[in-house]
């Protein structure tokens, strides 16, 4: 397995890999590394010629200095993860590769999709998601990038973004993969504890409930009737919405013909997102 810590050595390697036709995937991650991001990695493997596996953990994207300290990073065991599935590139840059001195980013209108429901909570955060991979993609020049659903949100905001600046990049989204217990795999389950598991399971349920919510009620009132269930769990609520899944407005009176519930809550100090398609 090869550790790339530096943009320069990486690019050699993909140039090489480009000079003989190999297609690139690219699966772009803040590692703390899960079956989750396995998955992608598999499915990269599956489709392209050579895999390579960021592990940075961005600070532009975080608005919360406690959340960023937090977060977990473990890069020795996260290149054992890795080397269990196969042979992959894995880039692990400092701030100035990712970030050189002259960098720049432009706003890049999104028609509000980035100011609300992740957006609205975490300001800035999308722009920081989006400059960190639009940085990213120059350094790897992939003909195809992997990111899963369980940030259903950041995927949208990724194609719009990859349309937007015209990049030669197939965007492939993966589901989001589970624990047994429903729990939605994230890098941010290492930070809790065995009862605060069992408690994050109201997510799961409350998503699930609103299946059945669906065929009874318009999204309003299931909206609503959910935002009750979740409340006799013990998470503090940041948000629950019912969005259409291809534009993200929020949904009122009607069903949209995809329809996706979004929710985010506090676990103790851990905050948690998942969805649903509904
Ligand atoms: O989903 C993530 O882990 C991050 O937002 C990403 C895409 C790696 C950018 O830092």
């Amino acid at each position: 397995m090869s550790v790339y810590y530096t943009r320069q050595t990486l690019t050699i390697a993909i140039d090489t890999a480009k000079a003989v036709n190999k297609t690139i995937g690219f699966v772009p991650t803040m590692g703390a590394l899960h079956e989750g991001h396995l998955a992608l990695v598999k499915k990269a493997l599956s489709e392209v010629d050579v895999v390579v596996v960021s592990i940075f953990v961005n600070p532009t994207q975080f608005n919360n200095e406690e959340d960023l300290e937090k977060y977990p990073r473990m890069l020795m065991s996260d290149v054992a993860f890795l080397e269990k599935i196969g042979n992959v590139l894995i880039f692990a840059p400092d701030y100035n590769d990712v970030y050189p001195q002259n960098d720049s980013f432009e706003n890049i209108e999104l028609n509000g999709i980035d100011k609300i429901l992740e957006g609205e909570y975490r300001p800035g955060h999308f722009q920081g998601v989006m400059h960190v991979v639009r940085n990213l993609f120059q350094i790897v020049q992939p003909n195809k990038a992997y990111f899963g659903l369980k940030d259903f949100q950041q995927v949208a905001i990724i194609k719009k973004m990859v349309d937007f600046l015209k990049l030669p990049i197939d965007i492939v989204a993966c589901p989001t993969l589970r624990e047994k217990s429903g729990i939605a795999m994230s890098s941010r389950n290492l930070r809790l504890k065995n009862d605060q598991k069992a408690e994050a399971l109201i997510i799961f349920n409350t998503l699930n409930y609103l299946k059945e919510l669906k065929l009874k009620f318009n999204p309003e009132e299931a909206e609503r009737l959910a935002i009750e269930y979740f409340n006799r769990g013990n998470l503090k609520l940041e948000y629950l919405e019912l969005v259409d899944s291809n534009t993200l407005q929020k949904l009122n009176n009607y069903w949209a013909k995809d329809s996706t519930c979004c929710i985010a809550a506090l676990c103790g100090d851990v905050r948690l997102i998942d969805n649903i398609q509904l």
